[in-house]
């Protein structure tokens, strides 16, 4: 039976893995975080001494990722250890970014993301969901906010931790992460011609939650 295929897109710090993973567990549905699946290779590379991009090349076909759900959540597998607890530190976010600009990492990662929505009903977010991965979604949504809001959420998240950076640090980090994720030549974050954008600048998480979902009953009733 043909499965069911939801695309989210956006840049870093709009809340697509949180809101997805709402609207997925509501659904009944996986939600795939493919950020996880570059965190995993950002990670490898840092442990093995391969960050440039021609060693990553070199070693990409020593590299397995796998991903498993423990009650609809998900896990990521390393070579056949589960480093979902490892891949969101400073360092791995940014090498994350470094190996996503990588031709052949992504030729990895897309045959596999390709692959779990063939065999699933899913929620798949990421950067280059609705155009690369999934051009035949059943639904795409491109949810962004302004960096100003993401990274003022970001800092509400953080400010209890020690060493939490300032407003203005997180701030620069979005709009550079931002730059990256955009002008990288193969499959940079954009929004899909057929799309739908959801500015959640002045959106509450439920709010978007409720929308997100009522966008799908639409499309499946
Ligand atoms: O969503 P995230 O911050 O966990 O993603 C980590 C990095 O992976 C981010 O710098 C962009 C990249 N990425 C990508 O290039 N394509 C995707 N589909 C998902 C993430």
């Amino acid at each position: 039976m043909k499965k069911i295929n939801i695309a989210i897109d956006g840049p870093s710090g709009a809340g697509k893995s949180s809101i997805s993973k709402a609207v997925a567990e509501e659904l009944g549905f996986i939600h795939v975080d493919t950020g996880a699946m570059y965190r995993a290779i950002g990670l490898y590379a840092l442990q093995n001494d391969c960050t440039a991009p021609e060693k990553i090349t070199e070693k990409i076909h020593e590299i397995i990722i796998e991903l498993k759900f423990i009650n609809g959540m998900q896990r990521v597998l390393l070579c056949g250890e589960d480093v979902t607890d490892y891949i969101r530190s400073p360092e791995v976010s940014m090498m994350a970014s470094n190996v996503s600009a990588v031709p052949a990492v992504r030729a990895y990662l897309l045959d596999l993301q390709k692959k779990i929505a063939l065999e699933n009903n899913i929620i798949m977010d990421g950067r280059d969901i609705g155009s690369v991965v999934l051009p035949n979604a059943d639904l795409k949504i491109f949810l962004t906010a302004s960096p100003e809001e993401r990274a003022s959420r970001r800092y509400l998240e953080l400010n209890e931790k020690p060493d939490c950076p300032s407003y203005e640090e997180i701030l620069k980090d979005i709009r550079q992460r931002d730059k990256n994720d955009m002008n990288r030549e193969i499959a940079p974050l954009c929004q899909a011609e057929d799309a739908i954008l959801i500015d959640s600048s002045n959106m509450g998480f439920h709010e978007v939650v409720e929308h997100i979902q009522a966008l799908i009953q639409e499309k499946l009733n």
